[in-house]
Formats: C-alpha cells, sequence, structure tokens
C-alpha cells in the first residue's frame, strides 16, 4: 500500500470530516439497509455486523444524512456518488440525495437483477437491489460508456474485421463491435455459497458489479472511496483497476478481512 491508499477502522462520519473536500472522484456507498436483524455470520469464525436502528426507518435515515452530505463534501467536480440500497430504503433514501447533491445532478436508478432462488410466496420474489447514482456537477461529471452482451437485432453480420452490421434496403448499417451500451438494469450474478470470491463476510457484493461501476465512473489513478467497506470489494476492485482508494469500516473484523484482500490482490499482481 502507498500514500494515496489507506483503510480505517472508525465510524465513518467523524473519519469523513477529517478528510480534505473534492478529494475523491468516485464513491460507492453499501450501507446496512435497516433490516432490524443481526447480519451474519454466514461462515463460522467471520464477522457479523448489527443492521438495527433506533427509531425505525426515521432513525435509519438520520444516520444516513450527515453521512451522504459528507460524501457529498468529498467529490470532486468529476466525481460521482453510488448509494446502493433495497426496497425498504431506496424511497425514503432519494429523497434525501435529491436535497443533499440536487435532483439536477441524479443520473440513474441501476436495478442490479441476481438470479438466485426463490420461493413463491404472497408477493413476487424480491430479487433486485437499487443503486442511485448522483453526480457532484452533471456535466463535469466521468463516465465511461460501458459495453456488454448481444444485439437484439436479427440477422446480423459480420464485416471481415469483425464489425457487426444489419443490410437494410438504404444500405448497411454498423453497429459497435463490442456490444450493446449498458443499460440501467444490469444482470450480474450474486456471489454463490460456493464462489472462491467468498470471504464469508455477510453481505459482501460480487466483484464483477464493483468493477463495472469503477470502469464506469472513474479513470486510471483517480481516487475511490468506499467509507461502509466491508470486507473491501470496492478497495480490491480499485487497486485491480489502477486506482487510488480509501476505505472505512466500523468492523475490525470487516477491515482485518479487506486488508487480506488487498494484499493478496497486490501479491497476484506482482507474480502475474
Ligand atoms: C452492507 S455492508 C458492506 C459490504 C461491502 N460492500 C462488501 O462488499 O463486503 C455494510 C458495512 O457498513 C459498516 N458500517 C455500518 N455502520 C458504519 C459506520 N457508522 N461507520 C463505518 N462503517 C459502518 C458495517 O460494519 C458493514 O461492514
Amino acid at each position: 500500500m502507498n500514500a494515496a491508499t489507506s483503510i480505517v477502522c472508525a465510524d465513518n462520519l467523524p473519519h469523513m470530516q477529517t478528510l480534505p473536500p473534492a478529494s475523491c472522484d468516485l464513491i460507492y456507498a453499501d450501507p446496512p439497509f435497516n433490516q432490524n436483524k443481526q447480519m451474519g455470520p454466514t461462515q463460522k469464525g467471520v464477522a457479523s455486523f448489527n443492521d438495527r436502528f433506533q427509531g425505525g426507518l426515521e432513525g435509519y435515515v438520520s444516520f444516513l444524512r450527515p453521512r451522504l452530505a459528507q460524501m457529498h463534501r468529498l467529490l470532486s467536480d468529476r466525481g460521482s456518488l453510488f448509494v446502493h440500497l433495497n426496497w425498504r430504503t431506496v424511497h425514503y433514501v432519494k429523497i434525501e440525495l435529491d436535497r443533499i447533491l440536487g435532483v439536477d445532478n441524479f443520473l440513474n436508478e441501476i436495478i442490479w437483477g441476481y438470479r438466485s432462488g426463490s420461493r413463491p410466496g404472497r408477493w413476487f420474489s424480491r430479487k433486485h437491489d437499487t443503486i442511485l447514482v448522483y453526480a457532484k456537477k452533471l456535466g463535469t461529471h466521468t463516465f465511461n460508456v460501458q459495453r456488454d452482451g448481444e444485439y437484439r437485432t436479427r440477422d446480423l453480420k459480420r464485416s471481415a474485421d469483425g464489425v457487426p452490421y444489419k443490410l437494410t434496403r438504404k444500405g448497411p448499417i454498423f453497429f459497435h463491435p463490442d456490444g450493446p451500451a449498458m443499460t440501467d438494469v444490469w444482470d450480474v450474478p450474486i456471489l454463490s455459497t460456493v464462489s472462491r470470491e467468498r470471504t464469508g463476510y455477510p453481505t459482501q457484493k460480487p466483484m464483477a458489479l464493483l468493477r463495472r461501476i469503477i470502469l464506469a465512473c472513474s479513470n486510471e489513478g483517480d481516487m475511490v472511496a468506499d467509507f461502509f467497506c466491508g470486507s473491501g470489494t470496492t478497495l480490491v476492485a480499485a487497486q485491480e483497476l489502477g486506482r487510488k482508494w480509501i476505505g472505512c469500516d466500523e468492523s475490525p473484523e470487516a477491515v482485518a478481512i479487506a486488508s487480506d484482500r488487498l494484499a493478496s490482490e497486490q501479491e497476484s499482481r506482482q507474480m502475474a
């Protein structure tokens, strides 16, 4: 690790207050979801964290409000903030975010759909999270178009150099060779119980999700921050992609897991 990287075990509010304004180019926040329960441990001997807030939903929003305001202060003019929420909280937190960052800076409501087992019940199975995305300043924010998947257009042909095209009466229409631009609906598999990526930390997010966010909204050398870093997924993805990073979590077990993951990522890169 170098001076541009740090992971701190602390309550993120006083920690963020010590950092200089406009020092982060991308902030991903994956706070607890106010599920009124202890999360984990998912594996014997691994950490858990408390997802309970006094005062229910209002208490939860009051917890988040000053922290989101700090994240706004910390964003550079090319920065953006991703806040990962679920169906219980997203509508309440959206209103707070609109107040703090300005409704005009709202970029996306990303629906992260994951296919995991579901049982028939009295409502549709809840199989997505919502990630709200805001620019610090619309227009100066970083955005790199990401492409994925197959075109739905039928009868696509490929030119000699591999560019897809469709023949129409007016001539050929060429398509981007890397596939269609990604939309705001993401199909990224959740970590399976046997995934090699799994650390055992509850609510650990897949690297594929964080890579996508980091590639879209930052460039090499930019500063990526996660102040609810848990097992460190954002920090590991940032390091792998040549970004600087800072992380924080109040759980010493989370910080220990994240530090181990960062060290192994660095080691495996040095050996490659
Ligand atoms: C949903 S988990 C993050 C999971 C993470 N994205 C990952 O991939 O492992 C939320 C984290 O927020 C941490 N947390 C909750 N309140 C906090 C606070 N006030 N300051 C710092 N961390 C906090 C918890 O310890 C927990 O690790």
